[in-house]
């Protein structure tokens, strides 16, 4: 096993230059989510040209988006990587850097350039390992991740079809470059989506009596919304409820039909994800109705916590370890955003990771969706070298 290590080091090595050439032509590039049209494009012909036996571009009933697997000397196990390929819908504002985005309004400020590079040269690597792979590699670039519907496209398109495990990362600008993060059990938040209409009964403003207010109700629904993390959540359970746009009115004399209300529930646990989000279509309802009004749920959608497996993560954890050392390797933070790596995770056992991109002296230490984000693209042969040898000790029965 030490000598596949040191087969991979100097493979990744080599591959540096076009791993980094990659990363900034898709930076230069970015798509929106489910427009990711020249993006799969590029990945698909760098997949063919690395040798990739199987690729299968779009996904559901998508265009965008790349499915393909490596098939070494067994088709099982079979261990699945994930990259996520959309950009952001803002406009890039660091003008310093020659790579910055050609495609105005749209920018890769989340990293998903340097994902979508570095699963391609492990792809790279891999296949030129394609003799000595005790298993199969199936290669997933989702699309949309950042309005997190992409991963039920690929799961419905079959790209979780025979697979055993599956690993991901996300670069990150919160950990030092080259510093891996590992997470057992909940780690991103669980994601509900609420949008409601608020009905009342349109009237002058001078004559409320013959009118029901809508701002007022919704006024109060807001408010009332705020007692359920207070009052109802258990204290040491992490829970969100954040009204984050309201639309209503028309003037200063019209009182309202109605008034929309759109807002988010971040939960971990299940039940608690689930008491949540009845009481806020109780409370919703219910004070509306104390009103003379009601509401309607117009649009919902929800993406579970991502809870990595415990079994796989210190698995990978400690590949990390042997390869990178005990202080390259540390324990990640909770945190409430969400990642639709979630729906892989309920499906078969795996782990999603950071890695570290943040360096203060190269300015890569901005925050996610930040209009100046950038990533150190020195600290991405850490991820490929990480990912090629997750998938050796794990198709040759490893660590598990
Ligand atoms: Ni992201």
């Amino acid at each position: 096993m030490i000598k596949m290590r040191e087969k991979i080091k100097k493979l990744v090595e080599s591959c540096k230059g076009e791993l980094i050439e990659l990363r900034r032509h898709f930076h230069a590039h970015p798509e929106p989510s489910f427009e990711e049209y020249e993006t799969t494009k590029l990945i698909a012909q760098k997949l063919k040209e690395y040798g990739v036996d199987e690729i299968k571009v779009g996904c559901g009933g998508k265009a965008s988006g790349v499915i393909a697997t490596i098939r070494g000397l067994f088709d099982r196990p079979m261990i699945a990587l994930r990259a996520d390929i959309d950009a952001l819908k803002m406009k890039e504002e660091n003008q310093s850097i020659p790579y910055r985005s050609q495609n105005e309004g749209v920018m890769h400020a989340c990293g998903h350039d340097a994902h979508i590079a570095v699963l391609l040269i492990t792809a790279k690597v891999l296949a030129q390992l394609k003799g000595e792979l005790p298993g199969s590699v199936r290669l997933i670039f989702q699309p949309a991740e950042e309005t997190a519907a992409g991963a039920k496209e690929i799961i419905k398109a079959g790209g979780l079809d025979g697979v055993d495990a599956i690993a991901g990362l996300h670069v990150w600008a919160y950990l030092p470059s080259g510093v891996l993060g590992f997470r057992k059990g909940p780690f991103f938040a669980a994601v509900d989506r609420i949008e409601i209409n608020v009905k009342g009964k349109g009237g002058h403003g001078a004559a409320p009596q013959f009118a029901v207010d809508p701002i007022v109700m919704a006024s109060n629904i807001v408010l009332a919304l705020q007692t359920i993390v207070s009052r109802e959540v258990d204290p040491i359970e992490p829970a969100v409820v954040s009204i984050c746009k309201i639309e209503g009115g028309t003037a200063f004399n019209i009182i309202p039909e109605e008034v929309k209300m759109v807002g988010t529930i971040r939960t971990f646990s299940p039940q608690t994800r689930e008491r949540v989000v009845k009481r806020v279509e109780e409370i919703s309802t219910n004070v509306a109705k104390a009103m003379r009004g009601s509401v309607e749920f117009i649009d919902y959608y929800s993406t579970p916590a991502l809870i990595n497996d415990p079994n796989f993560t210190e698995f990978a954890a400690s590949v990390a370890r042997d390869l990178f050392g005990e202080r390259s390797v540390v324990e990640a933070d909770i945190n409430m955003g969400g990642e639709d790596f979630s729906l892989y995770v309920e499906k078969v056992p795996g782990t999603f990771f950071l890695l570290g991109t943040g360096n203060k002296d190269k300015g890569t230490d901005k925050a996610h969706h930040n209009p100046y984000f950038d990533v150190d693209d020195d600290a991405l042969p850490i991820g490929v070298e990480l990912f090629a040898n997750i998938v050796f000790e794990f198709l040759r029965g490893g660590k598990r």
